[in-house]
């Protein structure tokens, strides 16, 4: 993926296409994780059920999984539902389910005309048997794709994945002494993929919410106030374009900034 593929994407002339012509793809994020937030604050700011700033916060999905695809990110993450989001009110959880569905049956075209390769991060086997096949339908149409993995983190939370990769631990019978960073890592959702080197959260809260708790611990953070049913490509790319100004030290000093470790 490069500049052409971007540039396809949004308009010429337009404030996206002078951000897109400023991106070093030398110095790309490898993975980029997204905290979603800003739905019900949309909605409430148009007098509007919660659930419209869900559905308006569709199309945002869109526009980053098919920005980030074209950009030539390797990973995208998207936190679409928590282990605490079964707290909301039944209707508000039902609707959130339905999207998603929708989104799977209109976009899966779309993932495999980009080459994405979808995948689903969390207790998934929690969710509905119907919501499940759906998730099991898109995985394993899009599982030979080459290009940019897309996991999708559902019903998720970062200590119950590491409380799990624990227990699987155990279970495994792996020794103390056997055990470092990188066995731990084989254990979590996300085995074999490289740790967000960009965690993006919008709607101007200063948290990470649970979300891929050991992964992000050398993230660069970069938060928006824009609410999540208005971010797009510009937004994306205005985070990219953050993220390459950054010098990235892992606890050490003065290296330049590098894309990934
Ligand atoms: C946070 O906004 C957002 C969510 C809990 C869900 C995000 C889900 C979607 C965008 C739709 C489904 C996703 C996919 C990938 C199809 P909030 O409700 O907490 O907003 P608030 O903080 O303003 O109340």
């Amino acid at each position: 993926m490069s500049l052409q593929d971007i540039l396809s994407v949004v308009e010429a002339g337009s404030e996206e296409e002078a951000l897109a012509r400023q991106v070093n793809f030398e110095r790309l994020p490898v993975h980029v994780a997204v905290i979603m937030d800003g739905n019900g604050r949309w909605a409430a700011q148009r007098h509007l059920p919660r659930v419209e700033g869900h559905r308006a916060g569709i199309e945002s999905v869109r526009e980053v999984v098919e920005g980030s695809a074209r950009l030539g990110i390797g990973v995208l993450t998207l936190y679409a539902f928590s282990v605490e989001n079964w707290k909301r009110p039944a209707a508000e959880v039902s609707t959130l389910m339905l999207l998603l569905k929708r989104y799977l049956r209109l976009e899966l075209n779309t993932l495999l005309r980009n080459n994405i390769r979808f995948r689903v991060i969390g207790r998934a086997d929690e969710l509905s048997p119907e919501i499940r096949r759906e998730l099991s339908v898109a995985e394993e149409k899009t599982s030979s794709n080459s290009g940019m993995l897309f996991n999708i983190a559902l019903n998720y939370g970062g200590r119950a994945e590491i409380v799990e990769a624990v227990r699987r631990l155990i279970s495994d019978g792996v020794r103390p002494e056997n055990l470092d960073e990188q066995r731990f890592g084989d254990y979590l959702y996300t085995a074999g993929q490289p740790d967000p080197d960009l965690l993006i959260r919008t709607s101007g809260e200063m948290r990470v919410s649970n979300f891929l708790l050991w992964q992000i611990a050398y993230a660069e953070i970069w938060v928006t106030d824009t609410l999540w049913p208005d971010f797009r490509k510009r937004d994306l790319l205005e985070a990219i374009l953050a993220y390459q100004k950054r010098n990235r030290r892992y606890g050490g000093i003065n290296q330049p900034a590098v894309a990934g470790r």
